[in-house]
């Protein structure tokens, strides 16, 4: 497998990760099993890192542990970023500031319990996953794009480039018609053979 490879099928799974860790922690709110595990990072103290996996603990031990395999994946997505991907900045970028948001949120993870789910921690912690999640999609998109199907390139290039519909309300501005400076509104030569 090339290095390249390793980085995006990397994206793909650290992004599943993401979405499983995301279900498992709406698990834990939805059964009010939040201090299920009233400490962190071990469970009831004592360095206790394999509690009973049973009722309540294991429903929070599960969203640390998911959240734990989360955290090792984007940190080896990151170092295959830094190892493959120097050429393409913007995957290095979104691998890096992947790393920065899973760090800052298993941190927030801890202050979640340490403040027995004061609601403002609680809302944050959940918007910086969605944050991660939005920037690991992304990431996983870009990583693959030369590989995705073409039908699939083609449909996101048809849905880029569609004009919206002329207003006929008075006041409204109409859409603007083809722009020349546009190769997609250069008229096409008949004869011309198509791409692809
Ligand atoms: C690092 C990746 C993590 C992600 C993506 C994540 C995501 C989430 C999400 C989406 C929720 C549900 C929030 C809601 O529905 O409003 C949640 C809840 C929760 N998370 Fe995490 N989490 C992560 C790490 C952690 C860690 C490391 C801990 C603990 C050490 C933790 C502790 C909790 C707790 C206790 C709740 C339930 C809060 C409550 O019952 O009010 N999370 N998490």
């Amino acid at each position: 497998m090339r290095g390249h490879d390793l980085f995006r099928f990397a994206a793909v799974v650290a992004c599943v990760l993401c979405y499983t860790t995301i279900i498992l922690g709406g698990n834990v709110i939805t059964t009010g099993n939040g201090l299920a595990c009233p400490d962190w990072p071990s469970c009831f103290g004592n360095g206790n890192y394999l509690p009973a996996f049973s009722g309540g603990a294991a429903v929070e031990w599960s969203h640390r542990v998911a959240a734990f395999v989360l955290s090792v994946s984007v940190l080896l997505l990151t170092f295959l970023g830094v190892a493959f991907e120097r050429g393409r900045r913007a995957l290095l970028r979104l691998s890096i500031v992947s790393l920065a948001l899973v760090v800052a949120e298993a941190l927030l993870g801890g202050l979640v319990i340490e403040t027995s789910l004061l609601a403002g921690v609680v809302l944050v912690h959940l918007a910086l996953a969605t944050a991660l999640f939005g920037v690991l999609l992304i990431l996983a998109l870009l990583a693959n794009l030369r590989e995705m199907p073409r039908r699939w390139v083609d449909w996101a290039r048809k849905a880029a480039e569609e004009e919206p519909v002329r207003s006929k309300v008075p006041g409204m501005t109409p859409a603007p018609g083809p722009n020349p400076a546009r190769p997609t509104d250069r008229p096409v030569a008949m004869s011309a053979p198509r791409e692809g």
